[in-house]
């Protein structure tokens, strides 16, 4: 029998594991990553960052701004990928270059990030319109990692293509190794699918067995048999949770468990209320306790999904305005710990 979970190497970094948690803007704060890393992420992803505001913010490690909050690593964090965008390879480069004072042990390109905003700039999944350019961004990031970050490896993730008339991400993953990636992530829907429908994983297959750099396959991974599905079926060397994160960080441990033993124990209520509490303080630490609660909201009404009454809480914690608020409703619901 193949083991499904398996340490992996990228480039010159080496992981225990290949079970990641995926890029997702407004989710993957350093607060929720810090979670998943308790819970067994072997490598994670930052949110996607602009690389414009990296090299006109001037911001520094530990200043405390919007852009150092978003570059800095999780506490626990081993392994993590600072995420960039952007349409200028140059302008990629400078920005790559300025990040080594936040450590991280690898930097990602965006090029599947299907918002207008900034596929407008030729940004995101944009870039996979322009192959060639494509490559440029890759070489100008790696060329920076290697002058500046002690040689950190760069990986790209894509989406299958702009849309189903113009699928190119065995051309763009190509150009991609060909300018140094050391790692492919493949998002298997199109810009134009945004994320409806279902993700094409013979994609994914057909790229794992194609490029000589490891893939990590993306797109509808929810429970630990579809991590084990994607392993088993594509040939990818690791998966990343995604929307299959929200509320249920643990996932990551069950997916471990099942990966290598067949079984796992879903995380008890009283868990998951006890870890949405601390995910909230260590948010309030980096953000303050105000904004805190307010991000809070989603993810709180994320790990209450399917408890009995949940409905009747969901109502109530959608208006948690403090810390002690949210350990007051969940008292009144019968919940407290
Ligand atoms: C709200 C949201 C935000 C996302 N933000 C990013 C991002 O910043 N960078 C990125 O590469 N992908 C981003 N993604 C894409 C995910 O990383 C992932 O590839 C996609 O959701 C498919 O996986 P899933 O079907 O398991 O959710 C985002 C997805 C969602 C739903």
């Amino acid at each position: 029998m193949k083991i499904l979970y398996r340490p992996l190497a990228i480039g010159s970094l080496s992981l225990d594991g290949n079970l990641f948690l995926a890029p997702v803007a407004g989710y993957t704060d350093r607060a929720f990553r810090a979670i998943c890393t308790e819970q067994g992420a072997d490598f994670s992803f930052t949110e996607l960052v602009s690389a414009e505001s990296v090299i006109r913010s001037g911001a520094k490690p530990g200043d405390g701004s919007v852009v150092d909050r978003l570059l800095r690593k999780a506490e626990g964090e081993r392994h993590y990928a600072i995420q960039l965008f952007g349409a200028d390879p140059e302008r990629m480069g400078m920005a790559a270059a300025l990040l080594g004072s936040w450590g991280p042990s690898a930097i990602d390109i965006n090029a599947g990030c299907p918002v207008p905003k900034v596929n407008k700039l030729g940004a995101g999944a944009a870039l996979m319109k322009d192959p060639e350019r494509l490559g440029q961004t890759v070489e100008a990031v790696v060329k920076a990692a290697g002058a500046y970050l002690g040689k950190i490896p760069v990986s790209i993730k894509l989406r299958l293509g702009w849309d189903s008339c113009s699928i190119n991400y065995m051309e763009c993953a190509r150009a991609a190794v060909a300018a140094g990636a050391a790692m492919v992530s493949l998002h298997g829907r199109t810009r134009a699918q945004l994320y409806g429908g279902r993700a094409d994983w013979d994609a994914i297959g057909e790229l794992a067995s194609q490029i000589p750099v490891p893939v990590t396959g993306s797109g509808d991974l929810y429970t630990p048999r579809d991590a084990e599905n994607m392993l088993s079926s594509t040939g990818c060397a690791a998966v990343m949770f995604a929307r299959g994160l929200m509320g249920n960080p643990f996932i990551f441990k069950t997916a471990k468990s099942y990966l290598t033993t067949g079984s796992f124990t879903p995380p008890s209520m009283e868990e998951r209320i006890r870890t949405g509490l601390r995910q909230l303080e260590l948010l309030a630490k980096d953000t303050g306790e105000k904004h805190a609660c307010f991000e809070m909201r989603k993810h709180f009404c994320a790990y209450t999904k399917g408890f009995p009454g949940g409905a009747a809480l969901r109502d109530r914690l959608v208006h948690g305005d403090s810390i002690a608020r949210y350990r007051e409703i969940f008292r009144e619901a019968g919940l407290g710990i």
